[in-house]
């Protein structure tokens, strides 16, 4: 069986670039590291999952496509599953920003023993962001990838110093807020809506946490649209 990726998995498969060896953590149904395995050159893989479910389905695919002795799957915690320096890259996908950075802090070790972690957080990008920062790792890529109306931000990541120029950097990614990455409007569309969100639920209320919610997000919306206009002239 051939296995298509989707257009999120097929983006964050294209970061895994020159690795013998990698590690999906939170692998759920095991498709990267298999097509990792049958189309990228990579030559040993670990599929990981806290539950039994997700990995019971991905030893499924591992099984049907008879690639038990290139991927192993162990059950645990984030990187908990991994000795430091075992694997090349780290890839840690489809799950939320804080849960990441949480699985990232508590095992330092095994973190910076990669040569590079592919992160793909479902929100709170920019929390992700600062934490690589203050925790000495240098982003080398960002990525974009889109499904529906949907804008995934994928960040690439390895042990090293990283210099911010600007705080918008953590919202909108460092390399292509630089580089005007193709999908960077529809990702600055998707920022607005959700922000336009939070205004609407804290519109008018009177709480001190409702009111601080309002200006921060009417601000945000604000730098955003000057950024868009930037982007179109
Ligand atoms: C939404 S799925 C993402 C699957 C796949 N990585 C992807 O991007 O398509 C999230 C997976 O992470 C697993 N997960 C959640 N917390 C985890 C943790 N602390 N350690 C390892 N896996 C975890 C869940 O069981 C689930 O299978």
């Amino acid at each position: 069986m051939k296995i298509k990726l989707s257009p999120r998995l097929e983006v964050i498969a294209g970061c895994v670039t020159g690795a013998c060896s990698m590690a999906d953590i939170g692998t759920d149904h095991g498709y990267l590291p298999v097509y990792l395995i049958e189309n990228k050159g990579v030559s040993g893989a670990i599929a990981s999952d806290i539950n039994q479910k997700p990995l019971k389905k991905a030893q499924k695919i591992i099984d049907t496509q008879q690639l038990q002795k290139q991927i192993e799957t162990r059950l645990g915690s984030g990187l908990s599953v991994l000795k430091p320096g075992e694997v090349e890259v780290v890839v840690m996908a489809g799950m939320g920003g804080l849960l990441i950075r949480d699985l990232l802090k508590v095992q330092p070790a095994v973190a910076r023993a990669a040569k590079k972690l592919v992160l793909q957080p479902m929100n709170n990008q920019a929390v992700l962001r600062r934490y690589l920062e203050t925790a000495g790792f240098l982003i080398t890529r960002e990525e974009l990838a889109r499904e529906g109306d949907r804008v995934y931000e994928i960040i690439v990541a390895e042990p090293g110093a990283m210099i911010v120029t600007t705080p918008l950097e953590y919202e909108l990614g460092f390399e292509y807020y630089r580089h005007q990455h193709p999908l960077l409007g529809a990702l600055i569309d998707r920022k607005i809506f959700l922000e336009q969100q939070i205004v609407a639920s804290t519109q008018g209320r009177t709480t001190a946490v409702a009111a601080k919610q309002f200006q921060e997000s009417s601000r945000f919306i604000e730098k955003l649209n000057e950024v868009k206009k930037c982007l179109s002239n």
